[in-house]
């Protein structure tokens, strides 16, 4: 079975249930999935390069990603994640840098073999959110096989 980890960094929790709705979507396709926070990472002796899939979520805050996925970036560039399934997504409220610089972080600096494209949603809940996350999930475990 393929293994994802799915690592979201939140303030109010909404990019927390986009992780869990992506989650969802990955294990109805067969995927063994774990979903952490990003403070875990460490504490939990987690490895990245032990999953076949890497998902990445962070919220956007003054213009910019959440500044606990910024610096975990920092820490996961030392993991060997090349040639890995990607995707990034976040909750965000106008602008949403967050997903898309995570995505191309994951894409030209880890050379992770990425999704369509970053999720980003303004809520988990509304207008078709649980849906998009799902799917999003689903696209992700689909390049697995
Ligand atoms: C002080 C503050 C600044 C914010 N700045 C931005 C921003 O620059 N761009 C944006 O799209 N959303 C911004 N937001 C909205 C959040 O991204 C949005 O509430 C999101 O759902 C939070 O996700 P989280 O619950 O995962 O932390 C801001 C929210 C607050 C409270």
């Amino acid at each position: 079975m393929a293994k994802a980890l799915v690592i979201y960094a939140t303030r109010t929790n909404q990019t927390r249930s986009i992780a869990d709705l992506i989650a969802e979507g990955m294990r109805l396709s067969g995927v063994d999935v774990t979903v952490i926070n990003v403070n875990e990472y460490e504490k939990k002796g987690i490895n990245a390069a032990d999953f076949d899939a890497v998902v990445l979520g962070g919220a956007t805050y003054h213009g910019e990603m959440i500044g606990s996925m910024k610096t975990f970036l920092f820490l996961l560039e030392k993991a060997d994640l090349e040639g890995k399934v990607g995707g990034a997504f976040g909750a965000y409220g106008w602008s949403g840098e967050a997903p898309g610089r995570i995505f191309s972080t994951m894409q030209n600096v880890f050379r992770m073999k990425m999704a369509k494209g970053p999720l980003m949603l303004k809520s988990a809940s509304l207008g078709g959110g649980v849906q998009m996350a799902q799917g999003y999930g689903k696209e992700i475990a689909g390049m697995l096989s």
